[in-house]
């Protein structure tokens, strides 16, 4: 008998429309490959649905909120039904940007200097006395301002001086309850795609972002013409193999499972800078990961076949 899969697309997160597209090329991969695909766009209905059809795994392709948080994790856990991606842990893990960052400081890689400040930091805790000193702790400006947990760059801003602050964390605290302000840096911004668990991994070679206006931000993130891309990337030999190394850490320190996006820029002095690594990376016809994915060598379908039997294994 043929496979059932239940590919979770949609939801309530800011990135809905976004992962129905994923969903969409993910459903007609998984079919062509040969599987029974249930589409779902996640409702209240999901888990009457999930109970009644049952089936062999979920594909998540779901983003931002609920989807890479650890929340349809959990529920799948719970219902006993394997799914694509890592579990609840570093699904948490990852999706909280500041967490990771420790996490990674700590393990000597590289990423940019930091500071988190909680809503509660400032409510209850006077925070605002200090912005002052937040860009020179970060060893001075310009600074990114973004939410700890978000997507698709909504809430993040590029800041120049103090007198920008208060407003820029105003704007990230309204999508978490946790902003960063880190460190600008100047250079080449890649998304390395990661394959595979543990020891078991096979890095995709680098996209290279370049966006056409001054930011890779929402809107440039949406637009046909928001940036250029370069697969692989424009950078040295060595630079790409230590980028590529220090994706597959990355997703080895976090418990990546499957697939994973790893995002850097690469400094002037060559050293890769760890922004956030993606559990559920996008999978538009227009995402980073195709493009790797054909770089590589590999088609779409042979990506989501790998990454669905993955789940399957587990089940
Ligand atoms: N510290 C930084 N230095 C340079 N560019 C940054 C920095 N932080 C964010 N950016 C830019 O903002 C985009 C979004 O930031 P990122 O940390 O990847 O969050 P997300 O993609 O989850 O919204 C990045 O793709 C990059 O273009
Ligand atoms: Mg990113």
């Amino acid at each position: 008998m043929r496979e059932k899969i239940a590919v979770l697309m949609g939801g309530r997160s800011l990135e809905r429309e976004v992962s129905l597209s994923s969903g969409r090329q993910v459903c007609a991969a998984l079919e062509a490959a040969g599987y029974y695909v249930l589409a779902l766009d996640v409702t209240a209905d999901l888990v009457g649905t999930l109970r009644s059809e049952r089936p062999n795994a979920a594909y998540i392709a779901l983003h931002g909120k609920y989807g890479e948080d650890g929340t349809i994790q959990e529920l799948l856990e719970f219902l006993r039904i394997s799914y694509t991606g890592p579990g609840v842990v570093a699904s948490a893990l990852s999706w909280d940007k500041s967490v990771t960052k420790h996490l990674l400081a700590e393990n000597g890689v590289s990423t940019p200097a930091w500071v988190t400040l909680t809503a509660d930091a400032f409510k209850e805790m006077g925070a605002a006395t200090a912005i002052d000193l937040m860009g020179e702790a970060v060893g001075g400006f310009p600074v990114a301002v973004k939410p700890s947990r978000q997507g698709s760059a909504l809430g993040m801003r590029k800041v120049q001086s103090a007198g920008q602050l208060a407003e820029a964390l105003l704007d990230a605290l309204s999508y978490d309850t946790a902003a960063i302000v880190e460190r600008w840096i100047d250079g080449t911004e890649l998304a390395i795609t990661v394959l595979g668990t543990g020891d078991e991994v096979e890095v995709l070679p680098a996209v290279e972002i370049v966006p056409t206006g001054a930011l890779y931000d929402f809107d440039a993130r949406m637009a046909a013409d928001g940036a250029d891309f370069f697969v692989p990337a424009r950078v040295s030999a060595d630079v790409a193999a230590r980028a590529a190394s220090i994706a597959a850490r990355v997703h080895q320190l976090i418990g990546c499972r499957d697939v994973s996006r790893v995002d850097m820029v690469i400094d002037s002095a060559g050293v890769p800078q760890v922004l956030e690594c993606n559990t559920s990376p996008g999978m538009t016809e227009t995402s980073l990961l195709p493009m790797a994915a054909k770089a590589a060598g590999m088609t779409f379908q042979d990506v989501v076949s790998k990454v669905i039997a993955a789940a399957l294994a587990r089940s």
